[in-house]
């Protein structure tokens, strides 16, 4: 190689000298990532091993096992595929969409949206029903719409994560089994951290992250599916239109086959099969109630400091706390006070409600009293040198 068509890292900003990588602490008190546990980055950071090693496929079915238990489901197809959330979400549309399947999205925040337009470049039917953001459907008005409508498939998010709604799945069901329609739910934000029963709801298909409530890092999507979704993809006339995320595929490799498809990201798998661990570990039951406790009493804690919540309590989401900006403060220059002097991070608002709304996660390791003190005490502390005007209340 002739050294003159070599791109140097020496003339280029002198990349031979960088120091080593270097990551501030924080606490990541948003809309995800959360931090990881650290036995999770324990395992992460394990010599990888061959994909295909017999240790790694133990380890991969200890992982299926793990998934099953923390979906409630005894889905044969239960798997983590490669890449975050939104890797999944695509998975599920790619394979159960075919040109012209009409699917009806229920849409109340911007992931509703994402699901839309993955849809719209399968070429589906979509029929799309909106609620505002911070507005859960009712029972009533999805029945109605799959009555009408009869979709093949109806998809709704289950923790909007943009409007801090946490949608009742309960019923809807036995209205897609009635109706012929299989039912897709987005469980990005509630995997691992609140009450989610993928067989006795009657979910068929559902996706979700590693890095919120299963507290790793961002990496993985897990899935699952159930016979009728296997069904339907075995009746499918044409081939899936994506090759890294093709169902059938991929279960060649997580099924008993365990033929390759693509080189699994092992040490992702390890971090997964540690996060589920120590949810088995300290029970799925109580996983839940630990969500529910700690964000209970950051609402409580937040109103009895004077702000006001974007999200009536009936709906309201664990994980995920929408929380308005006050008109008299500069919401951004305190969420970057918080982040600059004292590691924590909290997310703005997404879409419409950017600037609006502070968005508070309490996820997966996160979610523990500590954090809410912490947050509590600072929103008290430091949220008023960030008032606008010298003399306003919240
Ligand atoms: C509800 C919801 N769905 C889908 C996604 C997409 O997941 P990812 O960003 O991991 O691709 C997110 C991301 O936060 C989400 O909150």
């Amino acid at each position: 190689m002739t050294e003159a068509k070599l791109i140097s890292a020496l003339n280029e900003e002198n990349l031979s000298h960088l120091s080593k990588t270097y990551v501030p602490s924080r606490l990541l008190l948003g809309p995800g990532p959360s931090n990881a546990h650290p036995e999770v980055l324990k395992a992460l950071s394990l010599n990888p091993i061959g994909h295909l090693d017999e240790a790694y496929i133990s380890l991969m079915s200890d992982v299926q096992k793990l998934l099953r238990y923390t979906w409630q489901c005894n889905n044969r197809v239960t798997l983590p595929m490669s890449g975050t959330g939104s890797a999944a979400m695509e998975a599920s549309i790619a394979n159960f969409i075919e040109d012209g399947e009409k699917i009806l999205i229920a849409k109340k925040g911007y992931f509703g949206d994402r699901l839309v337009d993955m849809a719209n470049r399968y070429k589906a039917q979509v029929d799309v029903i909106e609620k505002p953001w911070g507005e859960a459907f009712s029972y009533e008005e999805i029945k109605y719409e799959i009555e009408t409508k009869k979709p093949a498939i109806f998809a709704i998010v289950h923790a909007e994560t943009s409007s801090g709604v946490l949608q009742p799945l309960n019923g809807i069901g036995d209205i897609c089994r009635k109706n012929n329609c299989l039912f897709l739910v987005d469980a990005v934000t509630s995997l691992g951290a609140l009450e989610l029963l993928i067989d006795d709801w009657k979910i068929d298909l559902a996706y979700s992250c590693s890095q919120k409530g299963l507290s790793c890092p961002p990496g993985l999507s897990p899935f699952t599916m159930n016979n009728r979704a296997e069904e339907k993809l075995s009746s499918r006339k044409t081939k899936v239109p994506n090759w890294y995320l093709d169902l059938s595929l991929l279960n060649k490799y997580w099924g008993s086959d365990r033929v390759y498809h693509h080189t699994a990201p092992v040490n992702m798998n390890f971090a997964i099969r540690e996060g589920l661990r120590l949810i088995a570990n300290e029970g799925l039951e109580n996983v839940w109630n630990r969500h529910n406790a700690n964000a209970k009493k950051l609402w409580k804690g937040l109103e009895s400091l004077g702000m006001e919540l974007h999200v009536s309590e009936d709906y309201r989401l664990p994980t995920l706390t929408t929380v308005k900006i006050p008109p008299a403060v500069d919401g951004d220059g305190f969420r970057n006070h918080l982040l600059r002097n004292f590691g924590i991070e909290i997310g703005n608002g997404l879409g419409e409600l950017s600037g609006k709304v502070w968005r508070v996660g309490l996820m997966g390791f996160n979610s523990c009293d500590e954090n809410v003190d912490r947050l509590l005490n600072l929103f008290d502390t430091e949220l008023k040198k960030f008032s606008i005007f010298e003399s306003s209340t919240f």
